[in-house]
Order: C-alpha cells, then sequence, then structure tokens
C-alpha cells in the first residue's frame, strides 16, 4: 500500500529559532493527538541539523528543500546530498517550479540531483507541474510527462522506491487558487499511468503522488478523498501548527 503524506515546505521562511519553535510546537500536538499519515517538514539548510536532532523519536521526518548538483569540491555555497544526508534529514524537495524558474534549474541540472540524492541514501520528493500558459493550451499532460522523462524516468525500479512525486501546478502555488479535486485527480491518474508505463501497474500502485498549491485545512478533505492523491506538499499553510495540523487531520 502506498504512503499517505502530509509534507510541508516552508521555503525561505524563519529564523533558525523561529524553526525550532513551530517543530517544537508541532511534534507535541502530534506526540498528544498521532497523524494517521506520514508526516514531513521541509526546512532550509539552516535547519536541518537541528531539527533532525529535535525530531529524531518524533512522527515527523526532515526535508530538505534543495541539493547541489555536484558531489562535492569548489562550489560556494553549495550543499551536497552527502551533507544533507549527514544532518539527520531523510528527504529532499527538488525539480521544484520556484527553483526551476528562479534558479534555472534545468531537467539535466535536476537528474543529476535525483541522482545524487539517491545515491546518498535521501528519498526525493519531485515536483512537477504546468504554468498558467500551459493549463489554457491543454498542455498540462504532456508538461507534466516530459518533466519525468527529463529527469526521473531514468531510474531503476529499485530507486524508484524511494521516489515521492508532488503535482503543483504552478498556477495554483501560493496564490490562493486551488486546482479542484476533479482537475487535480484527473492529472494524478495521468501520472500514475506515465509510472505505470515504465515501471509496471503494481510499483505506480505503490508510489505516493501528493497535490500541492493553495493547499489548506477548507479543501483537503475533498482532495485526499480522490483515489490518486496520497496527500499534499504545503506550502504557505505549513508555517503555523494549528494549520498544518488541520490539513494532516483530513487524513482522520
Ligand atoms: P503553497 O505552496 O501551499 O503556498 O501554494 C506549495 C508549494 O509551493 O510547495
Amino acid at each position: 500500500m502506498r504512503k499517505k503524506i502530509v509534507a510541508g515546505n516552508w521555503k525561505m521562511n524563519k529564523t533558525l529559532q523561529e524553526g525550532v519553535a513551530l517543530a517544537t510546537e508541532l511534534k507535541d500536538i502530534l506526540a498528544a493527538e498521532k497523524p494517521n499519515c506520514e508526516v514531513i517538514i521541509g526546512t532550509p539548510f539552516i535547519h536541518l541539523a537541528t531539527l533532525s536532532n529535535l525530531l529524531k523519536d518524533s512522527v515527523i521526518a526532515v526535508s530538505a528543500e534543495n541539493c547541489a548538483n555536484k558531489a562535492s569540491g569548489a562550489y560556494t555555497g553549495e550543499v551536497s546530498a552527502a551533507m544533507v544526508k549527514s544532518t539527520g534529514a531523510e528527504y529532499v524537495i527538488l525539480g521544484h517550479s520556484e527553483r526551476r524558474e528562479y534558479y534555472h534549474e534545468t531537467p539535466e541540472i535536476l537528474k543529476e540531483k535525483v541522482d545524487l540524492a539517491l545515491e546518498n541514501g535521501l528519498k526525493v520528493i519531485f515536483c512537477i507541474g504546468e504554468s498558467l500558459e500551459q493549463r489554457e493550451k491543454g498542455e498540462q499532460e504532456a508538461v507534466c510527462k516530459a518533466e519525468l522523462e527529463g529527469s526521473v524516468f531514468h531510474l531503476t525500479p529499485e530507486q524508484w522506491k524511494n521516489i515521492v512525486i508532488a503535482y503543483e501546478p504552478i498556477w495554483a502555488i501560493g496564490t490562493g487558487k486551488t486546482a479542484t479535486a476533479e482537475q487535480a485527480e484527473e492529472i494524478h491518474a495521468f501520472i500514475r499511468k506515465c509510472v505505470a508505463d515504465v515501471y509496471g501497474a503494481e510499483m505506480a500502485e505503490d508510489t505516493s503522488i501528493l497535490y500541492g498549491g493553495s493547499c489548506k485545512a477548507s479543501n483537503a478533505p475533498e482532495l485526499f478523498s480522490k483515489p490518486d492523491i496520497d496527500g499534499g506538499l504545503i506550502g504557505g499553510a505549513s508555517l503555523k501548527a494549528p494549520d498544518f495540523k488541520g490539513i494532516i487531520d483530513a487524513w482522520k
């Protein structure tokens, strides 16, 4: 059975002290009331070591939001997959549209990052999704398929077990405009079919596909009720413990 997951993506928010306070609050809330899904928080690099330690006996796993496309060496300012792993983090988010757009991460660069993350024992939350213009032209399926082919469909079946897909329509990220549950389900089912074409039906059934883009406590129950939506990747609503908990509760 595939995992149900609610993952936070803090993006470039929270100082170290603020991050510790938020993670502590979440840890306490989820210790008092066990979640019905896997809970992950994706944080800036500076939080990883402290939060991995703070959360080590909790139900919350820690994820980086990026890693370098080089293994080590003279790449000033970069953080390698091995370094991320050494903090105790279990996951890394790769392929987010903000990194593709603002930091010019191409499919080739993302492929290198995915390979290094897996080689170093990290699990990858790999993001795909179309822009508004692409959606208006009806290109969403072609875009998602191309993004999978460009960076993750070269993986072996064994490696694929460590991949979680996040479908995040760019027009829904941080805009308050969510895809309807029907729109999201339609493309999630298509993504699962693409996975089945490469890895077979059984592995596709076991792949978790998350929805991201203005997901909140009020719309999560409807989104998560769809057969091919296995949880969410949450930006804005992961920055306050009660909001994030509200989404986790959608699995109750
Ligand atoms: P949002 O961001 O929930 O703030 O729309 C989602 C994401 O970018 O992962």
